[in-house]
């Protein structure tokens, strides 16, 4: 528990990025950690598109406005297939949910390694789609640049940016 916690806590958002190349090995064992991920009834309602060929990642680069993101050798884009994902009695698709597993266990692993990702989902996803060629039924959710670091977190961070526990848990009835 004690490494768990240490490894959820070395994780950042990380905006500043090494133009060193990211090898495919390490690209491998991120994207290992998404196909392994729980989701809804085990439906896995995933596609992982990996953009790392210059010509591609050259228009891939446009759907998101930061320079910081530009620098970035790999991107992970994981999209949601709502044709394939479980959905309740009342209706309600969990596509989302399992997308975010999957982007959560990526980003862990990156971690893991060495490697430095952010969580990016303010895109212009009908140009990402148009790119991509995805279908209309793949959503794409969050991208993950994959790249190593050149900024360091701040390390007080999950005590000044977190809400407290007092603040968040409540114990038998929400009061
Ligand atoms: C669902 C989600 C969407 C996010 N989208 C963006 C984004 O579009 N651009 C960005 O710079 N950061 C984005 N972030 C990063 C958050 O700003 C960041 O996780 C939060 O401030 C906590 O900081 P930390 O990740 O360093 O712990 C996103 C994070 C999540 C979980």
């Amino acid at each position: 528990m004690d490494s768990f916690i240490k490894l959820a806590k070395k994780r950042f958002s990380s905006r500043k990025y090494s133009t060193r190349q990211v090898e495919d090995e390490k690209v491998l064992q991120v994207l290992e950690a998404g196909r392994i991920a729980p989701s809804a009834a085990n439906f896995q309602p995933w596609i992982f598109v990996v953009v790392k060929g210059e010509d591609a990642k050259r228009e891939f680069k446009s759907i998101y406005n930061k320079e910081w993101f530009k620098e970035a050798p790999v991107f992970i884009i994981i999209c949601g297939d709502h044709k394939s994902s479980w959905k309740r009695a009342d209706g309600k698709d969990h596509c989302d949910i399992d997308v975010a597993i999957a982007v959560d266990h990526m980003t862990l692993a990156a971690t893991d390694i060495g490697l430095a990702t952010c969580w990016i989902c303010n895109f212009d996803i009908a140009k990402c789609s148009e790119v991509l060629n995805l279908p209309s039924n793949i959503e794409p959710v969050a991208i993950l640049p994959l790249a190593y670091p050149e900024d360091h977190p701040d390390p007080d961070r999950h005590i000044t940016k977190r809400k407290a526990l007092k603040d968040i848990v409540y114990y038998d009835k929400y009061e």
